[in-house]
């Protein structure tokens, strides 16, 4: 069966109130993701369109945008796993290509956010989690991923300093991301004393709501030959879900939809964490980048504050992690995280970071979790 390679990746710039309609947000990312390709709207067998359902009015979005981009009379639907929606969009891609079915498949995803209040937006997340036993009391994504951080603490000693030193990194490298959110530095001090949003997790452990789109072409290896002297191979792949319900997880001290998501994305890639060159990981709270550490193997359990201690992800460390600012700089536009996260890996791959630029760069991960910790998505990619 033929291989399958990324031809091009796009992204917007994410913003907290974009002024745009979504069909204008959708076509930020596929302008970017089409530029310098000798392609047309024609090429692209199918499109697969990607958010998390309710945050802006339209219904059924993969007709609106599919039409709006000229990427009718193809097929386009729509694919949803929350906060992962776009890695989970590029696998459903992948199998398409891989099966012979098509030969270019887009992945756009989207999210406006700006429709609703922060707290409107919290209360429509919440609902991500099982809304008769849990969420209706009280159990928001901060919320939730504060257990996992109260969990961290009491087991291995993690403290708030630790955590802290997770945004510190990550707003250095946002205030050089010009796609970001929030391009500021952020100083120990001033992330300790943001407010309480959830103990022990403050202001500054959280990542913002955001309006932001993006967009992943991917095709079978020869065409993809045919249109880039950079394709970006998938060579691994990985999908878990875990259960929904909080009271239902075995393990607060790790993600096990990302534990097993990873395993089979090594499994498939023949790789080892100690092959990873840079990596893109879901810090949607500060502890969240500590927990990918270990469940992606780059940590032992309870050993990731060592890596930002010693500030190995950083761009010249063992394993840098996050060097565009993640999620915590260029905000969390739900269904377009996935793909800004591949896109940065694209360009590391490529060595065309306009941000830090990690030398030599030849192997890259993708760590995208969806909800309150149920959807795993572990992508590995090659130049
Ligand atoms: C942390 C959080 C609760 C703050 O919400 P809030 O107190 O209602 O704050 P608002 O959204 O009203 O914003 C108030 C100000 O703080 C800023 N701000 C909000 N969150 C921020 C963050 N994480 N980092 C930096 N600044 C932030 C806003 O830009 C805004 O500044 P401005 O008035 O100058 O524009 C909210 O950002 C949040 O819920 N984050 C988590 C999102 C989430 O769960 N995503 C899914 C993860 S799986």
């Amino acid at each position: 069966m033929a291989d399958v390679a990324i031809v091009s990746a796009g992204q917007s710039v994410f913003t907290r109130s974009c002024g745009e309609s979504i069909r204008e947000l959708a076509f930020e990312a596929f302008k970017e993701a089409l530029e310098g390709l000798d392609i047309t709207t024609g090429d692209i067998d199918a499109s697969i369109i990607c958010s998390a359902p309710e945050y802006d009015k339209q219904r059924s979005p993969a007709g609106l945008i599919s039409e709006y981009l000229e990427l009718t009379p193809k097929p386009s639907f729509y694919v949803e796993t929350v906060c992962s929606s776009s890695s989970t969009g590029l696998r459903v891609a992948w199998s398409l290509v891989k099966s012979g079915l098509h030969k270019m498949v887009a992945v756009i995803g989207f999210q406006k956010m700006s429709e609703l209040s922060s707290r409107d937006a919290a209360e429509r997340m919440g609902r991500g989690a099982d809304i008769i036993w849990e969420s209706p009391f009280g159990l928001t994504m901060p919320a939730g991923y504060a257990m996992y951080a109260q969990a961290h603490m009491d087991k291995y000693g993690t403290t708030e300093e630790h955590l802290a030193k997770v945004r510190v990194k990550n707003s250095h490298y946002g205030a050089t991301n010009p796609k970001a959110t929030y391009r500021k530095e952020l100083s120990l001090e001033d992330i300790l004393n943001s407010e309480v949003i959830t103990s022990p997790l403050k202001k500054f452990d959280c990542c913002a709501n955001a309006d932001g789109s993006s967009c992943i072409i991917v095709a079978r290896g020869d065409v993809a030959k045919g249109i880039t002297d950079k394709p970006i191979w998938i060579v691994g792949l990985g999908a878990a879900t875990d259960t929904m319900t909080m009271a239902g997880r075995e393990l607060l001290t790790g993600l096990k939809c990302a534990q097993e998501a990873a395993r089979q994305a090594y499994k498939m890639a023949r790789l080892k964490p100690q092959d990873i060159d840079v990596a893109e990981v879901h810090d949607c709270f500060t502890v969240s980048e500590i927990l990918a550490y270990e469940d992606l193997g780059f940590a032992k359990p309870g050993e990731g504050v060592g890596l930002i201690e010693d500030k190995e992800t950083y761009a010249d460390g063992t394993i840098p992690v996050n060097v565009d600012g993640g999620l915590l700089s260029k905000g969390h536009p739900i269904g377009a995280t996935g793909g800004s996260q591949i896109r940065t890996i694209v360009r590391q791959l490529r060595g065309e970071a306009t941000e830090a630029q990690v030398k030599g760069a030849e192997i890259g991960l993708v760590h995208n979790i969806g909800g309150i910790g149920q959807y795993g998505n572990v992508t590995i990619l090659r130049r």
